[in-house]
């Protein structure tokens, strides 16, 4: 944290002195009394040193400006109270503090849809997660690339031309919801008939050598398919750098395959190629028929992406159950000797119905994205009968994103709209009215920043400033761990101690024109955090509710 940047790289110093190899870690506490809490020395208790580097701390401790009170406790535990004195400093100077000294270069994979089928619910959270990772790491000030990553290639795709050229179905003249239809009757088709799956197979040969009458026809599947899908996304208020996909990387799979071979790296092991690491069981890289796995095609995307958008860090943000093929894609990776980069699965758990049951339509199918955004919809706007709709549109995406990042991305979690839109429980419409208030004030108060200071006058001030000041905090666990939860669980403490504050006073009445003025300022300050926590869950704030 910047305020504690000096005590620090103070107490590192003095850790190192001891020769203890430990970075300090300051974590907002628990207590109730305390503000902050450091837990290095916790292990050393046993130190034949300990009472030594316990004076020193004391003394150093004691020197600092930014420490109102301290306690070290029998058990090693730094208890710290801030003085607020200095706060202005830095609560005005809250989004640049946020900054990065060294930006990297990442690369986001999420959404991952498959053309020939709508955005369902189990999206929702790759779209969600995968959005405020981004976001977050743009206010930190790293660069992002997002790839959408789209199912665009192999089976699936020959299936549907397979159908179509079976039925006489020109392509160019489909529309999106009989393509929709299409997708499982033709899945159906290849599970159950002999020669249909024939058929498809040399498809799909057909397609992996670049035929161009049967690249034609993809390409129009794709085209039909993509505007669909980008078309319920902006409804999402999701857009993506690149709509790249298994696809990008098929002419690319050829020459992979043949410089790995030359480096022993894969062997034909009964007309399959495989993995030459020893693996139990190997890890298929072609079919013996010669074509590709999803691995296949997620290998050479890691080329791909190393060539063109060179990158220090490749998120996957895909569910859980794929945890094994992204274990086996990194270790490939490593083994290939492909460019070392860092590489994370970003994995999540499923979004259940309000009774804990997968999500699905009364008949059984599985339940649309649009869908849910349009009930949602409607359930807020028979709540809110008066409100406009581009901001029952906003408060919609807003119940869709928050409640879907406030739960740790790797629990599942029951979709209750009833719960999710309670405006005095812990929800998104909770946090917009928080935020709609403070800009009532601002406004009904023509306020306007003039250098002025900030005058703590209650504990509920002091509670705000601080709650305010650790966004730091807050931003730096959410971005390590690539877990949205801590900042969506902070935002609603934060306007929890504004509601407390607000309600502490009629601020637009005060007489006193220098503490109106101190309260207002830190009003400002509370819009100014919770704009930076609402930009990095991928949520719009409103003006109005
Ligand atoms: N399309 C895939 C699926 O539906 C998800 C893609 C995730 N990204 C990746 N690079 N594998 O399961």
């Amino acid at each position: 944290m910047k305020i504690f940047e000096q005590v620090s790289i103070q107490l590192n110093k003095l850790f190192k002195d001891f020769g203890l190899d430990e970075n300090v870690d300051i974590k907002i506490s628990k207590l109730e009394d305390v503000d902050y809490q450091i837990d290095n020395l916790v292990k050393f208790a046993k130190h034949d040193q300990i009472n030594h580097i316990m004076k020193e701390v004391n003394i150093l401790l004691s020197k600092s400006k930014v420490i109102e009170s301290y306690e070290i406790t029998d058990n090693c535990f730094i208890n710290l109270n801030l003085n607020l004195n200095r706060c202005d400093k830095f609560l005005s100077n809250i989004k640049n503090s946020l900054l990065t000294d060294r930006p990297k270069k990442i690369i986001i994979d999420y959404g991952g849809p498959n053309i020939g089928k709508p955005l369902h619910v189990g999206h929702l959270r790759s779209l969600n997660i995968g959005r405020s990772i981004k976001k977050i790491n743009e206010v930190i000030g790293n660069d992002v690339v997002t790839d959408i990553h789209l199912g665009d290639w192999g089976m699936p795709v020959a299936q549907i031309i397979t159908y179509c050229e079976l039925n006489n179905i020109e392509i160019k003249s489909l529309t999106v919801e009989r393509l929709l239809e299409i997708y499982p009757e033709s899945s159906e088709l290849y599970e159950n008939s002999e020669t249909f799956k024939k058929d498809a197979q040399k498809i799909n040969k057909n397609l992996n050598n670049s035929n161009v009458e049967v690249l034609n026809k993809w390409s129009l599947i794709r085209e039909i398919s993509v505007e669909d899908l980008k078309s319920t996304l902006s409804k999402l208020s999701h857009d993506f750098d690149l709509w790249l996909g298994e696809s990008s990387v098929n002419e690319l799979i050829k020459p992979m395959i043949e410089s790995l071979k030359t480096k022993g790296k894969i062997n034909l092991d009964s007309g399959a190629l495989v993995s030459a690491e020893e693996t139990d069981p190997k890890i298929l890289i072609t079919k013996s028929d010669g074509s590709y796995l999803y691995l296949t095609t997620d290998l050479a995307t890691i080329l791909n992406r190393i060539e063109n958008y060179d990158f220090d860090i490749a998120l996957y943000v895909v569910d859980s159950r794929q945890k094994l093929h992204f274990e086996q894609l990194f270790k490939t990776a490593k083994y290939f000797d492909f460019p070392k980069r860092k590489y994370e699965h970003v994995d999540f758990g499923t979004i259940n119905d309000k009774e804990g049951r997968p999500f699905k339509t009364r008949d059984g199918g599985t339940k649309k994205l649009l869908s849910l955004y349009n009930e949602t919809f409607e359930y807020i706007k028979n709540i809110n009968e008066q409100l406009d709709e581009n901001i029952i549109h906003d408060l919609t995406n807003t119940v869709l994103t928050y409640s879907d990042l406030l739960t740790n991305r790797r629990t599942d979690y029951k979709f209750d709209l009833e719960k999710f839109t309670n405006i005095s429980g812990k929800t998104g419409i909770y946090v917009q009215y928080a935020q709609v208030r403070a800009k009532n004030i601002i406004k009904a108060s023509k306020y306007k920043s003039h250098n002025e200071k900030i005058k703590i006058t209650s504990s509920a001030e002091r509670n705000l400033i601080i709650g305010l000041l650790n966004l730091e905090i807050v931003i730096k666990q959410s971005l390590k761990f690539n877990e949205p939860h801590h900042l969506a669980n902070y935002l609603y403490e934060i306007c929890n101690l504004f509601n407390i504050f607000y309600e502490e006073e009629n601020i637009i009445n005060l007489k006193d024109e220098k503490i109106k003025k101190s309260k207002l300022l830190l009003t400002s300050y509370f819009l100014e955090v919770t704009n930076l926590v609402f930009i990095s869950l991928g949520i719009k704030a409103v003006n109005k509710m």
